[in-house]
This record gives structure tokens, C-alpha cells and sequence, in this order.
């Protein structure tokens, strides 16, 4: 057996944890990769891309949703509230939310990335200088432990976006509950969740005509040649997204178009021609289905709000 080798020019240390997750999803007979890796600083930019792109409607179409009902949603939040918010990221769609709601006691934001967190910080601090920014690194399991004098303040969890779509069923159970514990009893969260649709219109939002999606999921292996000193051909490999209707989700797969060979840290990686590495699952979900996992999860339905054409849906529940 081969050590693994650190890569050929490491001028940042290995990231380890990466490294174990690339080799681990490429050594399965079924190639996989985790779609949390997308997100370097490229790919960060490709998706803010494709937020904007004419066939990907889940963003406006939730922001749209959020801006016509953040009024009613602030009403049944309890002046001296908390807003926590899971995987904060660009904070774009949290703006909705502070401005209708004046009187929040603290708004916390958890993410993994230190960066993002100063971030947001920074331009929450700009534009609402009188609200308390607690930020928390972090995945969504650790406990709260707020300052004292919020510790009875009412909880509001958010979490938009879909990404509750990237985790299988059992997984997004798991996370759900994982917040009704982490915002105890009474609480309520607020969580934008895609819907099942018209497969033609699923299958252009992931594979968009000017290829911003198709770049976005190849630059996982452009992150993994220069991360990891792999010798990835990027001509080799095509973007292909796939939906599944017993899953209701549409997968992301990069297809190598030729048999080739890939080392990476000193192991060499086979691939068939057409074989594929799968590279995100993002399911979508009726109102039934996602509110049957929900309450799996401890949590009842207070209020679902969608656009007209009910592409996208977001839920208010509160912790039961
Ligand atoms: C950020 C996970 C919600 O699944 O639609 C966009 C990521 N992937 N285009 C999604 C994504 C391809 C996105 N989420």
C-alpha cells in the first residue's frame, strides 16, 4: 500500500479532513464526492452565479416569498427574540427578516467558515448598528449557550436556501432535530424548501444553457488538483445533472468520457468510460412529504407560504 503523499507543490498545508473525504468517495465502487466541497472561493462565485441565471428559480423565488410575508412571520416573533441562523453564508436573505424585525434581542449566526462569519459581521455591523451579531464556528449539533440574559428570549431558527434538499431523508430528520434541540422548547423555524416539479424545468435549473452549473460542479476537481496535487483532465470528465423520480431529487454527476486514470496523494483512481462520480443530491420535496419528515423531526406546521406557481415553499414550524 501506498502512503499517502502530501501533493507535489503544497504551499498550504493539506487539508486532511478533505483529503480522507476525496479518496474515501473515489474508492466505492459507486464514485462519489461531498457536495459541501463546491464551495472554495471559485465556487462560492460560480453559485452566487447561478442564483442569478434565468432557469435557476429557487433563489428569487424565495426571496420573493420571504420579502411578502416577513410582516406576518414578525408578528408572531416576541419582541426580545433571538434569530439563529444555520449556515449563514452570504446573509442576503437574513436582511428580509432584520428589517421586520426591529426589536430582535441578537441575531446568531453559525457557520463553518470563520471567513463568512467575519463577513457578515462586518456589513450587518454597518447596517444595523444597534443589533447584537453573536456569530458561532460551528456545525448545526453544537448547543447554543447563549449569554445569560438571552437564555429565555424566544428562538427563531432560519434556514432558506434548500439546503435541507442536499441531505437524504434520514440525514435531514436527523438535522432538523439536531435544531429542536439545539433552540429548545417552543421555538420556531423558518425553512425554505424546494418543491417537486415539471422535470424539464428541474433538469434546466441544474444544467443551464451558458454552462454556470457545469463549471460550478467541475471545479470540484480544479479544487482537487490544486488542493490535493491531482492530475484531474478537466476535458475528460462532462457535468450532467439527472433527475430520480423515486428520490425526487435531481443528482449531479461529472461522467468521464473516456477510460482514463487519476492520481491523487499517491493513489491512482481507474475510471471506465461513462462511468460517474456523483457529486450532489438535491432533493425535491410536496408540502406532505417534507411536513411528514418535519414532524419526524419534533416539529408541527404554523404556517407554508409558496409563489403562485408553488415552485418553491417555505415552512414556518414550531418545536412540538
Ligand atoms: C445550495 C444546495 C440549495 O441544490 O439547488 C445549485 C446547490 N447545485 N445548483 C441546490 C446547487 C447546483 C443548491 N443548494
Amino acid at each position: 500500500m501506498n502512503e499517502v503523499q502530501p501533493p507535489q507543490s503544497a504551499l498550504a498545508p493539506l487539508d486532511e479532513e478533505f483529503a480522507a473525504a476525496v479518496i474515501e468517495g473515489l474508492s466505492h465502487a459507486q464514485k462519489s464526492l461531498p457536495c459541501r466541497y463546491f464551495y472554495d472561493a471559485r465556487g462560492s462565485e460560480l453559485f452566487e452565479e447561478i442564483t442569478d441565471l434565468d432557469e435557476y428559480y429557487p433563489t428569487r423565488t424565495e426571496l420573493a416569498i420571504l420579502r411578502e410575508h416577513a410582516g406576518e412571520l414578525a408578528r408572531r416573533v416576541a419582541p426580545g427574540g433571538v434569530l439563529v441562523e444555520f449556515g449563514s453564508g452570504s446573509s442576503r436573505k437574513t436582511e428580509i427578516l432584520l428589517d421586520a424585525m426591529p426589536d430582535l434581542a441578537a441575531y446568531v449566526a453559525i457557520d463553518v467558515s470563520e471567513s463568512a462569519l467575519e463577513g457578515a459581521r462586518e456589513r450587518l455591523a454597518a447596517c444595523y448598528p444597534n443589533l447584537r451579531v453573536i456569530t458561532r464556528v460551528g456545525d448545526f449539533r453544537m448547543p447554543l449557550d447563549l449569554p445569560t440574559e438571552l437564555a429565555d428570549a424566544p428562538r427563531l431558527g432560519f434556514f432558506p436556501g434548500s439546503t435541507i434538499g442536499n441531505l437524504v431523508r434520514e440525514e435531514a430528520v436527523g438535522l432538523m432535530r439536531d435544531m429542536a434541540s439545539t433552540l429548545g422548547a417552543q421555538a420556531r423555524l423558518v425553512i425554505g424548501v424546494d418543491l417537486r416539479k415539471d422535470v424539464a424545468r428541474l433538469l434546466a435549473a441544474y444544467d443551464d444553457a451558458k454552462g454556470v452549473t457545469a463549471a460550478f460542479n467541475l471545479n470540484l476537481l480544479t479544487r482537487i488538483n490544486r488542493e490535493l496535487g491531482a492530475d484531474f483532465d478537466l476535458s475528460g470528465f462532462a457535468h450532467e445533472a439527472h433527475f430520480d423520480p423515486d428520490e425526487s431529487r435531481i443528482e449531479m454527476r461529472l461522467v468521464s468520457l473516456w477510460p482514463q486514470q487519476v492520481r491523487i496523494l499517491g493513489r491512482s483512481f481507474r475510471f471506465a468510460p461513462q462511468e460517474r462520480i456523483h457529486t450532489e443530491n438535491s432533493h425535491k420535496y410536496t408540502v406532505e412529504d417534507f411536513l411528514a419528515l418535519a414532524r419526524r423531526a419534533g416539529w408541527s406546521p404554523v404556517a407554508l407560504w409558496r409563489d403562485p406557481a408553488h415552485l418553491f415553499s417555505v415552512h414556518e414550524l414550531i418545536a412540538s
